[in-house]
């Protein structure tokens, strides 16, 4: 088969990692017109980057949960697996999992605003950091904020469009273009998640549980 899977924050949470819309979620506590959208970047660089330093040092002490490691056993068996994370960390990468599309950016990566330029991002950003390329006082986060483009649109729709089971993990459904892809699904649909998502009616199938506990059952199944 081929299986085009989506993850969200959910798959992350019982590493430690807090997800945007849950009780105490980072929407709660954080306005996401202020550190999530281009124009809270050029209004406050410092908050932006005080943000993601936070996220980034969680992330670092962080480690890989089952369901990370399920989903890179997967990508081991006879299936071929596409794996899309709107996930900014780096647990899928670090739980073995290779060609992860991250189609909302990574924490782990600066990029430079006036020249294009990536690089691995230091754990602490700030406002004050060149690029090492131009030399540019222009560095951000290499995230897609609110407004931006998600990267790899188009090998994200290829993939989901021609998937024989499209698998969504742990996302809430409530951010487009990624909660629209179960429309452009080719096979079937299956959604594994906490409990009903805002898009679960476009799903054929649901699984609700913890990600630790439902994502290797279903990967234990599969292969
Ligand atoms: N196991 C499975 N699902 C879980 C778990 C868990 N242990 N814990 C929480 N969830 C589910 C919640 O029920 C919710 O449906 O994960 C989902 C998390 O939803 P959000 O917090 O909205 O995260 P996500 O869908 O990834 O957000 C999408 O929004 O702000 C942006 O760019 C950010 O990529 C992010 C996007």
């Amino acid at each position: 088969m081929k299986i085009a899977v989506l993850t969200g924050a959910g798959v992350s949470a019982e590493s430690g990692l807090g997800t945007f819309r849950d009780k105490d979620g980072l929407w709660t506590r954080y306005d996401l017109n202020e550190v999530a959208t281009p124009e809270g970047f050029a209004r406050n660089p410092a908050l932006v980057h005080d943000f993601y330093n936070a996220r980034r040092a969680n992330c670092a002490d962080a480690t890989p949960n089952a369901a990370h490691m399920a989903l890179a056993e997967l990508a081991t068996g006879p299936h071929e697996v596409t794996l899309i994370t709107q996930n900014i960390d780096n647990l899928h990468t670090r739980a073995g999992s290779s060609d992860v599309i991250h189609m909302h950016g990574r924490l782990m990566r600066a990029l430079c605003a006036a020249c294009g330029a990536r690089w691995d991002a230091p754990l602490v950003m700030s406002p004050h950091d060149h690029c090492p390329s131009c030399g540019a006082t222009a560095t951000r986060p290499d995230i897609v904020w609110f407004g931006e483009i998600p990267y790899d649109m188009d090998a994200i729709s290829a993939a989901v469009a021609t998937c024989d089971l499209f698998v969504a993990i742990g996302t809430s459904a409530e951010v487009y273009p990624a909660a629209g892809l179960v429309e452009l699904a080719g096979g079937q649909t299956l959604e594994i998640n906490l409990a009903p998502s805002a898009r679960a009616n476009a799903f054929d199938d649901h699984r609700f549980g913890p990600a630790s506990e439902v994502v290797p059952a279903w990967v234990a199944e599969l292969l």
